[in-house]
């Protein structure tokens, strides 16, 4: 078996060549990490479930005409993916109050916002990915005032969709993190949302219960990650085949 070009690994995924010229295979680990790698652990299954998660929402946003680079699922812990040039800003949606803003701004967990707000962050580890503004983006260059513009409308769209899709499954969507690239196409150049969407880059609470069912399970040291992992992909209705007994998958990369 040829060994795959790794071209980049993150915390929680690693992007390897692709089968064919500006594709990339984005494959999902079981590890999860918090405080900017400062808490780290695995979760067994969270790579399944979050290569599941991730395809059912960026299919779901796809058909509704936001383009992105999920091109298609290839196995447990595998995707097809367009490559693209990240742009390196993290933008992150908060409808509820809750994590670092409260703490940033003295709110209460579970507020809800006066109206949905849109932060940036610079991706940057070496720097914690720190809080920029519009100003920062354009005046560094991460991203033209036109780029921004679309990413912010995209932004708006996948927001009011998710919080749809979310609710008619018993779940409130508080706040989640995305992240855009450059795809190139010939001359064309072309904004697509990029990443993923998952548990680990959401919080989403039951809405009866409050129950959190995201990542937060992981860095507040409340347990169940795995379980809250499993019940967002049942009530989305996208249960691994084997069900619970199958999401260790394969745990190879070559
Ligand atoms: P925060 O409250 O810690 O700023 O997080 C806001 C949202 O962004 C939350 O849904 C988790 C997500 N997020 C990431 O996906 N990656 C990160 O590195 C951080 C800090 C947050």
């Amino acid at each position: 078996m040829t060994r795959r070009r790794r071209v980049y690994e993150g915390k929680a995924k690693v992007l390897f060549e692709g089968p064919e010229p500006g594709t990339l295979v984005q494959y999902f680990k079981d590890d999860a990490t918090a405080f900017n790698g400062v808490k780290k652990s695995t979760v067994t299954g969270k790579g399944v479930l979050n290569n599941r998660i991730s395809e059912h929402l960026m299919s779901r946003i796809g058909e509704m005409g936001i383009p992105n680079h999920f091109i298609r699922r290839l196995n447990m812990r595998e995707q097809l993916i367009k490559e693209v040039e990240i742009i390196p800003v993290e933008v992150i949606v908060r409808n509820v109050a809750a994590g670092s803003i409260c703490t940033r701004l003295g709110l209460t967990e579970g507020q809800p916002m006066p109206r949905t707000l849109v932060e940036y962050c610079f991706k940057s580890d070496d720097l914690n990915d720190p809080l920029v503004s519009e100003e920062h983006i354009t005046a560094f260059g991460w991203a033209s005032s036109q780029e921004l513009d679309e990413i912010m409308s995209m932004t708006l769209r996948i927001n009011d969709f998710l919080c749809g899709l979310f609710t008619a499954i018993g779940i409130r969507l508080i706040d989640f993190k995305l992240e855009f690239g450059r795809y190139f196409d010939g001359d064309e150049m072309q904004i697509i949302l990029a990443d993923e969407i998952s548990p680990d880059n959401c919080r989403l609470w039951d809405i009866a219960t409050n129950e959190k069912l995201d990542k937060d399970r992981f860095r507040r040291d409340l347990g169940g990650v795995e379980d809250a992992y499993q019940e967002v992909a049942k009530r989305l209705g996208i249960m691994p085949e084997g069900g619970p007994n199958d999401l260790k998958g394969s745990n190879s990369m070559q």
